[in-house]
């Protein structure tokens, strides 16, 4: 068994046995962990996601693309749990998880960060890392002593943070990282919930060409083991790094496919005419 199966299978532990679907199975074999299927989401008359059908698999990037108000964070919300879809159906690992809150998706595997950066500026980077990794699996710390637990997030932590490219950074107070390294800390506390699948609104926005560059090294190794969804305005970026794109245009699915078929569509050129971003791959 290979480290991909092992962590798909230690995942379907943690979400528990489900009458509708042989999850490990199924997720272990084609390798989708989290898949939406039409999912729609209404603001009184506005529809924001309108159908939207979006697969994220295991050792795959999967970015999200599309001109501003077009519906991506929108999208990531109803993944992560942060806003309930008018419709649809949201199953990770086969199982419908379409109602599980936020905290129980954290709880599952489902890790995201925010358009906006989201850390305590006045804890250290091991601090802000640790915090988190203590923040999901409550029940079995019972059974460790308090020096116990300790020892493990601080372990977790110091992983976390280098798995993020943050190594030399680890006691630094985090209000003084660069916005670029304030991003990275933001995955290393995603990944310090052990998720599995990571849902991430912008990781590049405001960053420096160096910075940019670091952050796609990190996302390259971070995809071998993981799945993720990756909002992004960025262009290169995103043809550097995505195995997969799909590109959404007024809260609906425009194309969807790999990298080279989205290069040479015509509909994805002519939706991003007139956007601020320029479609110039
Ligand atoms: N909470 C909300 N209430 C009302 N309308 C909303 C809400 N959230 C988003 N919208 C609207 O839904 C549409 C899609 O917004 P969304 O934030 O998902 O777009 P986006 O693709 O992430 O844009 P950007 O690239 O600017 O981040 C927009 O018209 C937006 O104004
Ligand atoms: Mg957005």
């Amino acid at each position: 068994m290979n480290n991909a199966m092992r962590a798909t299978l230690e995942v379907a532990d943690r979400i528990g046995p489900d009458a509708d679907a042989p999850v490990a199975d199924k997720a272990v074999a084609t390798g989708a962990l989290l898949v939406a299927e039409r999912m729609t989401r209404r603001f009184g008359g506005l529809v924001a996601n309108q159908d939207v059908c979006i697969s994220l698999e295991r050792g795959k990037l999967h970015a999200l693309l599309g001109p501003n108000g077009a519906g991506k964070s929108t999208c990531i919300n109803m993944l992560s749990g942060d806003l309930p879809p008018s419709e649809g159906t949201i199953r990770f690992m086969g199982r419908d998880i379409t109602a599980l809150s936020a905290a129980q998706r954290s709880q599952v595997g489902i890790g995201r960060s925010y358009q906006r950066t989201n850390i305590f500026p006045q804890f250290t980077v091991l601090e802000n890392v640790r915090l988190a990794a203590q923040s999901r699996r409550q029940q079995p710390w019972r059974i460790f002593s308090r020096a116990m637990q300790q020892q493990w997030a601080l372990q977790k932590a110091r992983a976390c943070i280098e798995e993020a490219g943050l190594g030399k950074r680890v006691d630094w107070t985090a209000g003084v990282l660069s916005h670029g390294e304030q991003r990275q800390l933001e995955i290393a506390m995603v990944l310090a919930t052990d998720a599995q699948v990571l849902l991430l609104d912008e990781p590049l926005a405001g960053m420096g060409s160096d910075e940019s560059a670091k952050m796609v090294e990190v996302l390259k190794r971070l995809r071998q083991t993981r799945a993720i969804l990756l909002v992004e305005h960025d262009m290169d970026a995103v043809f550097a790094v995505a195995d997969v794109i799909t590109v959404m245009v007024n809260g609906q699915v425009l194309e969807s496919g790999p990298p080279e078929q989205i290069k040479a569509s015509v509909a994805v050129q002519q939706a991003y005419l007139g956007s601020e971003d320029s479609f110039h791959v």
